[in-house]
């Protein structure tokens, strides 16, 4: 698989497991537009524009922002686009079946949802180690991915910083939340031909081959 051409993705799983790190990445090989609601509302939050006084509170407790702001936000996003990877929506059946009413009346389906598979402890570790350059969203870890030089980002040479709800108290509240929001969807796409599986716990570029492989076998399966 190789060029720019029309890819509508959904990174489904807990939070560290990398949903950011392989967005980036394929945004920059094919050009399709990564969006993350996690983004968006840290943007909101620096700005304490009215959408991000709404959903701080919720962000720093590591609970999730309630289903209408985040399906409102997420209908304004989608709204002329064609190519994207959904990064962090939906997290909820709510938003999921939202979703699904919003892409049929733009006459856009998803290629997949790709659901990355990694167990609690690696997913602690990520996220305590986690930094972050607040400006673009790019991650690097202290010990699994760093940068050139420590807190400064490779690309731009913008400070990294540790987010907020990256402390231990915060993921493990966050990682509750997702067991017990986030994860019925597996159950919610499991017949819906969409999903695909990958080891998130591999390393970045292997993980980066197994979704590009994933997807093409499926698009292979629709459109031999
Ligand atoms: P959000 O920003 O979406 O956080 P999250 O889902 O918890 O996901 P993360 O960004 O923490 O993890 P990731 O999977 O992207 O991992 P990453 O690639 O950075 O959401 C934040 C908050 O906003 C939520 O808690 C909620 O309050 C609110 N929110 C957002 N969306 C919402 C919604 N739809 N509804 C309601 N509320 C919502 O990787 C993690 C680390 O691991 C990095 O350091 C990276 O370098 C490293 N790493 C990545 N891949 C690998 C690898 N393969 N091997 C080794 N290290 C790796």
């Amino acid at each position: 698989m190789t060029g720019k051409f029309a890819m509508r993705l959904e990174f489904l799983g807990p939070p560290g497991a990398g949903k950011g790190t392989q967005a980036k990445a394929l945004e920059e090989k094919f050009g399709a537009a990564q969006i993350s609601t996690g983004d968006i509302l840290r943007t909101n939050v620096a700005a304490g524009t009215p959408l991000g006084l709404k959903a701080k509170s919720y962000m720093d407790a590591g609970g999730l922002v309630p289903d209408d702001v985040i399906i409102g936000m997420m209908e304004t996003e989608l709204a002329g686009r064609n190519s994207f990877i959904l990064d962090g929506f939906p997290r909820t059946v709510a938003q999921a079946e939202a979703l699904d009413a919003l892409l049929a009346k733009l006459g856009l389906p998803l290629d997949a949802v790709v659901l990355f598979d990694a167990e609690r402890q690696a997913l602690i570790s990520r996220l305590t180690g986690r930094w972050t350059n607040p400006r673009t969203g790019r991650t690097y870890h202290a010990e699994y991915d760093p940068p050139r030089v420590a807190g400064i980002d490779d690309e731009d040479g913008g400070p990294l910083v540790q987010r907020k709800d990256d402390s231990l108290e915060v993921v493990l509240e966050r990682l509750d939340t997702y067991d017990e929001k986030t994860a019925p969807l597996v159950e919610y796409y499991a017949n819906s031909g969409l999903l695909v599986r990958v080891d998130a716990l591999a390393a970045i570029e292997e993980v980066t081959a197994e979704i590009l492989a994933a997807v093409e076998a499926r698009s292979k399966a629709v459109r031999p």
